[in-house]
């Protein structure tokens, strides 16, 4: 599912993002290699940062195990 539709930044784009450092949404949109356009997605983004934060603080195992 597409988090951005400007940019074409998936889930799974913003899941490996933060498993690389990404803690904000621009960290996101530098490590896809883009720049934000509309913005839009930014509110939804930051939810998925935190849930990503959240899941592998929870359990890290099921996260790599996810993004495998
Ligand atoms: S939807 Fe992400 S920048 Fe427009």
């Amino acid at each position: 599912m597409y988090v951005c539709i400007c940019r074409a930044i998936r889930e799974r784009d913003v899941t490996a993002a933060v498993r690389a450092g990404a803690r904000r949404p621009v960290d996101v949109f530098r490590a896809c290699g883009q720049n934000p356009q509309c913005g839009g997605c930014v509110h939804e983004m930051r939810k998925h940062i935190d849930e990503t934060i959240a899941c592998e603080q929870a359990a890290p195992q099921t996260l790599l195990a996810a993004a495998d």
